[in-house]
């Protein structure tokens, strides 16, 4: 006996949606007339279009952008479009070739090897008219950059010999061969265990050395895709961001094939709009992000918040501390309110925090952070069969300067 119950359904569903039925309905009529491999052919065409139309409309850069840069691309095929992007571009390039490279006009530039060996004291000397000429002494002393030296004031010549001290002991090491320097290891782990220690990290928590922020953010982004990938059989990885999160996010994005979702902040407060954020997660999100401060306003993101949406989704949570880095963790104990934004927000997975900044050690050093070692253990690269031997990387440097 026949089951009236499909019929039934299609019934209600031609009354529900009647300018779709008459379309079906016109479709039947005008296939029931056509040869079998026609239907067949159109069949195949129509799901095309339909799996075509879904890629264009569904697809992870928003149709509104890519049409932008569709209408972009043809605008430049027009000579007059061309040539006027090309007479700006030459008067930016002009512009910053006068800001950036402003070399003394008595400056020689070298471009081969000197013929003979040069005595230490005349290339000292050399280094020293360069030096000179950054103003390093002056400018940095006082604290006068910004955003570039995070050290300066009383003391600062005194903390720089020291600096030197410690660099000149350490300048042929490399942490790329442990077991060779093993001292450049302990002080490594000592460093991570520390910083670990002010981020309020619990007994699991772990971390790993880079060479600076940016490096600190790509690996932990590399960590969360192999961690989705493995773990949660994610292969279209995303991450949710505030628009004010650094540039590294999408530099790592776009080395690790990660979309990144950037998303509008509050305009009144700066900080992440949670909101905003929320609508923009689904289950391919392997992490959200937040800053503590983000680098343009110096806004905090509401951290505490984002850890509750990060473990709705079941993904990781990445705090950028790497400006705040050894400030933040004291601002209560200088007698400032402020936010929770560390290990002791649940759903906080890792942290970066740069020693480079107020850490006070030279350019090159900054420290990632794990809640727990699954998320680090994704970051490793490890190759077992190369021919010259076992060969593994926390990061993206194989040889590394363990003096930094
Ligand atoms: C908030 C924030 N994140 C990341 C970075 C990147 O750090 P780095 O320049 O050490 O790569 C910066 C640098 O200023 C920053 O301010």
């Amino acid at each position: 006996m026949s089951n009236p119950q499909p019929l039934a359904i299609r019934l209600r569903a031609l009354e529900t949606y009647p300018v779709l039925g008459q379309l079906l309905l016109g479709f039947n009529n005008y296939v029931k007339n056509l040869p079998a491999w026609q239907v067949g052919a159109s069949s195949i065409f129509v799901a095309a279009l339909i799996i075509r139309l879904r890629q264009i409309i569904f697809h992870e850069i928003p149709i509104y952008q890519r049409t932008k840069s569709w209408a972009f691309k043809v605008a430049r095929m027009f000579p007059f479009v061309q040539n006027q992007i090309n007479k700006e571009l030459s008067k930016t390039r002009k512009d910053m070739e006068k800001s950036m490279l402003k070399p003394p006009t008595n400056w020689s530039t070298n471009e081969t090897l000197p013929a003979s060996r040069m005595e230490h004291s005349d290339l000292v000397a050399v280094l020293q008219k360069l030096h000179d000429h950054e103003g390093v002494s002056d400018r940095c002393a006082a604290g006068k950059v910004s955003g570039t030296v995070y050290a300066g004031g009383t003391g600062f010549k005194e903390y720089t010999d020291m600096l030197n001290t410690a660099t000149s002991l350490f300048a042929w090491t490399n942490p790329l061969h442990p077991s060779v320097f093993p001292a450049v290891r302990q002080m490594e782990s000592e460093v991570i265990a520390m910083t670990c220690n002010i981020f309020n990290g619990s007994s699991t928590s772990c971390g790993v050395v880079t060479a600076g922020g940016t490096e600190s953010i790509c690996m932990a982004l590399k960590a969360y895709r192999d961690y989705a990938r493995d773990v949660r059989g994610i292969t279209k990885p995303n991450l949710v961001a505030p628009r004010t999160a650094h540039p590294a996010f999408d530099k790592g994005c776009d080395y690790f094939g990660i979309s990144l979702r950037k998303i509008q902040e509050n305009p009144t407060t700066r900080a992440a709009d949670l909101k905003a954020m929320r609508a923009a997660c689904d289950s391919n999100t392997i992490a959200l992000v937040g800053s503590c401060p983000q680098y343009p306003h110096g806004a905090v993101d509401p951290i505490e918040e984002l850890g509750k949406l990060a473990k709705e989704y079941g993904c990781g949570m990445h705090v950028d501390c790497c400006l705040g880095s050894f400030l933040v963790p004291y601002m209560r104990k200088a007698g400032f309110e402020f936010p929770n934004f560390d290990f002791s927000v649940r759903g906080v997975t890792s942290i970066s925090c740069d020693t480079h900044k107020y850490g006070m050690s030279p350019k090159g050093t900054s420290v990632l952070m794990y809640s727990n070692p699954k998320y680090r253990q994704a970051q490793y690269s490890v190759f077992p069969d190369w021919p010259g031997g076992i060969y593994g990387t926390p990061g993206i440097a194989g040889s590394r300067p363990g003096a930094k």
